[in-house]
Formats: C-alpha cells, sequence, structure tokens
C-alpha cells in the first residue's frame, strides 16, 4: 500500500526546538527532489514565522532513515534537466533554499547519521553547526564529479570557506566519501558523538549551543596551510599544482573536476550570493555535457540493474546465510573473501591442501588490503577471515544455500562436481557456476534438479570489477533467477542478466577487439601504438596489457572455443597462440606482450618487439585504423548478441562494458558510442575492411538494416 507521508516533517517541542526529519517514504534511502525541496521551503517558512513570534529557539535537521542522513539528489533530476538554463534555474532554486536556512536568525544544527553525500553534505554546511555518528555508515562526501557535473547547491562555494581549500578540493574534484572521524579532522564535523548515543549527544550539544558554549575557536591553521592558502602567491601555486595534477588525472575526458577547480579559484573570498551565481552557472555548463548525459545514463542504467527482476520477485528472494565454494584457485579464493566480507559465513572447498593454503592466503590478503584502505579495521578483518572455513571434506554442505563451482574449466570435472554436491545440500539450496567458457545448459544436465543450477559469472579481479553476469538455462526456476540476482546485490555487485550463448556477453564481445590485436601486429602495427591507440580512447589499458593480464594461455584457450562456437568471423590470428607456445603467457609467468618485473612492466618483451617492430610502412595500420577495426568489430558482436537475445537492451549491454572491462563510461558504453558514430558510418566501415581484409568484418544484419532504417542502438531501448 502507497504510503501519502511527506518525505520531510517539522515538529517543534515544547523547548521550542524545531526538529527537521527526513524520512522518504517507500524508500530505503533518503533522496532530495524538486518536491523534497520544495517542502524544505515552505518547512523554512513556517519557521521563520514562528522565529518572527519568539516561538522557536533553534533548528536541527535530522534523518530517520537507518543508514541514510541524504543520499544525494534524486539522479533522475538530473536525468530531466532540459538546458543549460532549466540546469541553472534549478540550481539557483535549491541555493535560495539553503541560504534562507542558513539565514534564519536561530542555531541550526545537522545531526548526521548514515550516509551524507552531494545535496545532503551541502545542506548540512548550510546548517551553522554539525554533530555527526561515528557509526560505519555514516559517510561525507560530494560525488558531483562522478556524474560529470560539480556541487551546485552552494558546496563549491561553502566547504573551501568551512575547511580550507586543500581539503575541500580533496573532497570535491575526487568525489570520494570520508568516515565521521576524517570530517571531524578536517572540520565538516564539529563533533562526533557514539551511534549507541547518539541522539543523546545531539541534544546535549543543542544545550551546549543554547547556552552559548559550543562557538569553539577559530581552528588555528598549520603554518604551510596559512601560506598557501592565506596569501595571493600561495592560493595561485596551490591552484596551478592542482590543475596540473587534474588535467593529467582526468586527460581531458571529463571536463567536471576541472570547471570545478577554476570555480573554486574564482570564488574563493567573493561575496556569498555572488559566488553562488558563479557556482549555478559552472554547474549549468557542465550538466548538459556529453560526459555528464552518459555518466548519468550509466549510473541509472546501473539503479535499474539491480531492480531488474522487480520489487516483488527480489523481496521475495531467499537471503543467502551461508555459502560454500568449490576450487580455492585465483577465482574461488576471491570470492570466498567477497562473501565472507559481507560477513557471510562461507566454506572453501579443494582437492588439495596446497591449493587450499594458497586461497585462503590470497582471501586473507585481500581482506588485509581492504582493511589497510580504511574500508574496515584489521580486527574486522581478521573477523571476516574467520568467517571462511577451508576444507577438504563435503562436511557441513547440508547447511548451505548456495554453491558456487570455481574448480577448473573442464566439463567432465564439472558435472561429477555437481553429483556430489546434490547428494549433500539440502533440496532448495542453489548450485551456481562461475564458468567463463562453458554451457551451463550442458552442465546442468548432469544435475537431478536442473532448476536450481544458475550461472553467476564473476570477473576477474573479483574485488575489484563490479559487473556479475547472470546466465539463465531454460530449465532455471524464477526463484533461483531472483535469489542470484538478490545474493550478486548484496554483494555489492551489479548484476547482468544473460543468456547461455558462448562466452556470455562480455567475453564474446571481448573476442574478436582481442583476436583483431593478432592481426594487426600481422599487418605491421606495433605493440606500442595499438595499446596507445586504445588507451587514447580511454580504455583502462590497450588489448595487448589486457592480454598480458588474462593469460595468453587462457585468451588462447578462449579463441579456441569462440572459432568454434562462431567460425569464420571469429578465426584466430595465431599471434597469441605462437606465444603462448613459446612459453609467454603473460603477467603471470613475467613474460608476454610486455616484460615484468614483479608488479612492474618493464616494456615491450624483447621476443615481442623483435618480430612484431611495425614496419613503419604507408600501410600499416595507424591509430585511426586500429581503433575502427577493433571496435567496429565490438560494436558488429554486439549486434549479433542482441539480435540473439543474449542481453534484453542496448542499455544492459552498454553497462556490462563499464562495469565489465572498463569501457570509458565518459563514452556512455559502447552502444551509445556507436550511435554517435552513426550506424551507417560504422556499417561502410566494416564493408570497407571486408573488402580489403576478410569476411570476419562482414557487417552483421541487425546493423545492415538499422543503418537502411536510420535506426539507433538507445532509442529501441
Ligand atoms: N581466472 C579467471 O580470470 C576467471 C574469470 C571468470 C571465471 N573463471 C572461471 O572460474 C573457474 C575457476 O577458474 P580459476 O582461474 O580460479 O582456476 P584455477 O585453476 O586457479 O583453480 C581451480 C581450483 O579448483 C580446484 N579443483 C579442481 N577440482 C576440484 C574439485 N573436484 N573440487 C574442488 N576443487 C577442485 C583446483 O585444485 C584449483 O585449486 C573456471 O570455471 C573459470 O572458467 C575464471
Amino acid at each position: 500500500m502507497a504510503e501519502d507521508r511527506d518525505p520531510l516533517t517539522l515538529d517543534v517541542d515544547r523547548d521550542y526546538v524545531g526538529w527537521i526529519t527526513l524520512d522518504q517514504p517507500e524508500s530505503r534511502v533518503n533522496l532530495l527532489t524538486a518536491p523534497s525541496l520544495a517542502l524544505l521551503d515552505r518547512l523554512i517558512g513556517e519557521l521563520e514565522s514562528r522565529i518572527a513570534t519568539g516561538k522557536l529557539v533553534a533548528v536541527v535537521v535530522r534523518s530517520a532513515k537507518p543508514g541514510s542522513f541524504v543520499h544525494g539528489l534524486d539522479v533522475r533530476e538530473l536525468e530531466r534537466v532540459r538546458d543549460r538554463s532549466d540546469a541553472f534555474e534549478k540550481s539557483r532554486e535549491a541555493q535560495r533554499i539553503f541560504r534562507r536556512l542558513e539565514r534564519l536568525t536561530v542555531p541550526t544544527l545537522a545531526a548526521v547519521d548514515g550516509m551524507c553525500l552531494g545535496g545532503g553534505t551541502e545542506l548540512i554546511i548550510a546548517c551553522e553547526h554539525r554533530i555527526g555518528s561515528d557509526d560505519t555508515t555514516t559517510r561525507l562526501g560530494l560525488p558531483e564529479v562522478r556524474l560529470g557535473i560539480l556541487p551546485g547547491f552552494g558546496g563549491s562555494v561553502r566547504l573551501p570557506a568551512l575547511v580550507g581549500i586543500q581539503s575541500a578540493l580533496d573532497l570535491i574534484l575526487s568525489g570520494k566519501t570520508i568516515s565521521a572521524d576524517r570530517a571531524k579532522r578536517i572540520g565538516l564535523l564539529d563533533r562526533i558523538a557514539p551511534k549507541p548515543r547518539f541522539e543523546m549527544e545531539v541534544s546535549a550539544f543543542l544545550k551546549e549551543i543554547l547556552a552559548g558554549k559550543a562557538r569553539g575557536k577559530p581552528r588555528k591553521k598549520p603554518l604551510a596551510k596559512r601560506l598557501l592558502e592565506d596569501t595571493g602567491p600561495g592560493r595561485s601555486l596551490l591552484f596551478s599544482i592542482a590543475e596540473r595534477k587534474t588535467a593529467a588525472r582526468t586527460k581531458g575526458w571529463y571536463p567536471a573536476p576541472g570547471r570545478a577547480l577554476r570555480l573554486v579559484a574564482e570564488t574563493y573570498g567573493l561575496p556569498i550570493d555572488q559566488a553562488l551565481e558563479l557556482e549555478a552557472h559552472a554547474l549549468a555548463e557542465l550538466a548538459v555535457t556529453r560526459e555528464s548525459r552518459s555518466l548519468v545514463r550509466i549510473f541509472l542504467l546501473q539503479q535499474d540493474a539491480k531492480r531488474r527482476l522487480g520489487e516483488e520477485a527480489m523481496g521475495q528472494a531467499r537471503r543467502v546465510e551461508r555459502a560454500a565454494v568449490l576450487g580455492a584457485g585465483v577465482m574461488g579464493g576471491s570470492i570466498a573473501e567477497l562473501i565472507a566480507s559481507h560477513d557471510v559465513p562461507v566454506i572453501l572447498k579443494d582437492i588439495e591442501q596446497e591449493a587450499l593454503d594458497s586461497g585462503l592466503r590470497h582471501a586473507n590478503e585481500l581482506l588485509q588490503k581492504a582493511s589497510s584502505k580504511g574500508r574496515f579495521s584489521s580486527g574486522e578483518a581478521g573477523l571476516k577471515f574467520a568467517l571462511i572455513q577451508g576444507t577438504l571434506s563435503y562436511d557441513k554442505f547440508s547447511e548451505v544455500d548456495l554453491v558456487i563451482e570455481a574448480v577448473v574449466e573442464r566439463m567432465a570435472v564439472k558435472q561429477q562436481v555437481l553429483q556430489d554436491v546434490e547428494e549433500r545440500v539440502p533440496s532448495h539450496t542453489i548450485i551456481a557456476t562461475n564458468t567463463s567458457s562453458l554451457s551451463v545448459t550442458t552442465l546442468a544436465e548432469a544435475s537431478s534438479r536442473p532448476d536450481r543450477v544458475v550461472g553467476i559469472h564473476f570477473f576477474n579481479p573479483v574485488h575489484r570489477m563490479p559487473l556479475v553476469e547472470i546466465v539463465r538455462t531454460e530449465a532455471t526456476s524464477e526463484e533461483v533467477l531472483a535469489a542470484a540476482f538478490s545474493f550478486a546485490v548484496a554483494m555489492g555487485k551489479t548484476p547482468v542478466l544473460v543468456a547461455d550463448r558462448p562466452g556470455f556477453l562480455v567475453n564474446r564481445l571481448l573476442a574478436p577487439y582481442l583476436n583483431e590485436t593478432g592481426y594487426l601486429l600481422d599487418d605491421g602495427a606495433d605493440v606500442l601504438s595499438i595499446d596507445a591507440a586504445l588507451e587514447e580512447f580511454g580504455m583502462p589499458m590497450g588489448p595487448c596489457r589486457l592480454l598480458d593480464e588474462i593469460g595468453l594461455d587462457v585468451a588462447d584457450h578462449v579463441s579456441v572455443e569462440m572459432e568454434r562456437a562462431f567460425g569464420q568471423r571469429m578465426r584466430a590470428a595465431g599471434v597469441v597462440d605462437g606465444l603462448r607456445s613459446e612459453g609467454l603467457l603473460g603477467r603471470k609467468n613475467g613474460r608476454g606482450f610486455y616484460r615484468y618485473e614483479g608488479a612492474q612492466q618493464k616494456g615491450v618483451e624483447p621476443v615481442v618487439a623483435k618480430r612484431y617492430s611495425g614496419t613503419g610502412d604507408a600501410d600499416a595500420p595507424d591509430a585511426e585504423e586500429i581503433r575502427q577495426r577493433t571496435l567496429h568489430l565490438m560494436v558488429n558482436e554486439a549486434a549479433y548478441a542482441i539480435e540473439e537475445g543474449v542481453v534484453e537492451s542496448a542499455g544492459e549491454l552498454d553497462l556490462s562494458l563499464v562495469m565489465g572491462i572498463g569501457f570509458p563510461p565518459f563514452r556512455g558504453g559502447l552502444l551509445s558510442w556507436a550511435d554517435r558514430e552513426g550506424i551507417p558510418n560504422i556499417v561502410e566501415s566494416l564493408s570497407n575492411f571486408e573488402e580489403r581484409l576478410g569476411d570476419r568484418f562482414a557487417p552483421a544484419g541487425l546493423l545492415r538494416s538499422m543503418a537502411e532504417e536510420d535506426l539507433t542502438f538507445t532509442d529501441a531501448d
């Protein structure tokens, strides 16, 4: 039943303290929306009237939502921005409301318990005082740059004034979040209180404020900070260093951090109303850029992916309370770590003690690394590690809700393992496979309950790659599918539903892209120019580097499978096979396309450099040709995949490539990029290559008909 409660309420207690409570109905988190801002405006009007009649002494802003103070602006509001002047007006309106809050003539206190992001942080810094709970869910930040914009509700102006330029830039330009403790240290919070006593401490702080005792001494800045921030030349130096660093980091692909930096430089020290107007102009400029539109699209696709099966199915999905992972290799150890890090007990089983020890060691290292990055304390890391029970036996399998098999990639072994498991687990247990190239349907043929078999395909490295492909077979039940989805979401991953076709989605699209690298080398391009061409496009690493990371043995195996499945258009180039047979396996043995010493890459492997030195001929592939051949083939394969129903929408395909291989998010995903390139242009380019280089470039039927009918992928969604 729909609730018609307001997302914000005002209660004035008998001591004349006004409590504004945020609690958005039917939502796990509080978000700012145009209506909730309008309501805040109305409540502030009511507070003003009470102040005028002497019936109000202070205002507290708090949240009634566990774990969420305010998660920021509802991103759909950004999607709805029509044009620059619309963005400007929206920013001005929110600024006016926060300014009105700031101008109240009684003390205002923000009580922050839970996530405080974007507009939430901008709201609390329009208050006079701020107290935060020490709960781990309390994190603060201004993630706007991650959506290609900047804080435009006063945050770009008020934060530098409150915490100093360097600390403010650290937050605004990176979009990262910080703990309550760190927020207190930089002066974003005045005080932290233990979570169990939070309400009491808020009241106590309020009493001090009302007694006039809370106005602490202004924080004395260290000398270096004063020299840099409080003098003209110091500030110039500071901004020019920040500009250089930002340009290096964003490589000209992301305009927001650079614009935010310029804005802070322009507005620091200006009268606030003048500064706010400049802020709204800067926001409006960014909100309509292609980069921001792309980032917003990807963000919303990610949100949609998590709700893909609908609230009802997800609500009813069985929660995994105990899990087991089979195979303690590269993937198994990392999957067990992921599960334990989310506080779910997990059995890790292998058949070799040595492999088990190595998997457990790897899991422990990952937990320690996460704790050194501040994700949790080292004590917690220890507790989480204790949730992983390493074993060589099937004892205790009678208690697990989910088994994920990550044993060697051989059908016969996997089928045997599946049968062994089924004899030992309860009837409700979900049996998932992490296979990357075998058919889940064939695997399920060995099962006595194929409706409970599903693919949960993680990517390597598991802790870093946000994508999980959920592979359904004809037999997989809806209930199992929903449980697999909700498990992936509970593990912090983005699930995408894919059909059981060879390579599923991401590896299939990667295959022609990586294979073409071999043909390019044969045609006279060299390793460095191939990688540079795609890195310039925005790929996190070029295809030769990626092949080294995957391992040339694994890549070769995959390419054989792909050729078997898809024939001529995936005919292996032979380069990877050649290098592998000479013992070059990639990063894992220090020699692949590049040479490695420990973690360091030491230039192109001499054997490779000699063989593929680049012909330097005028007709050797240049950067443009390298990009077209690799990326247009990927688009072509995407068209086949969509035609075959491997994935349901262009949006899900785009999201999968961004989350699965780091396809540049500012380009909005492969198909969104292809649409902008023009489908007819891509068909023409493929046809030209087909004529010159062979059948593998033959445009897919779907692509041809789209070109003829002037259709785009993203419009079809
Ligand atoms: N490595 C990757 O990048 C990657 C990525 C995604 C998916 N996968 C898939 O994950 C699975 C595992 O891959 P990996 O790279 O971790 O392999 P791996 O060779 O590193 O590990 C496999 C482990 O399984 C163990 N094992 C073999 N038979 C077993 C059995 N009957 N019971 C329990 N353990 C058994 C082996 O001792 C070994 O420790 C494969 O299906 C692979 O396709 C791998």
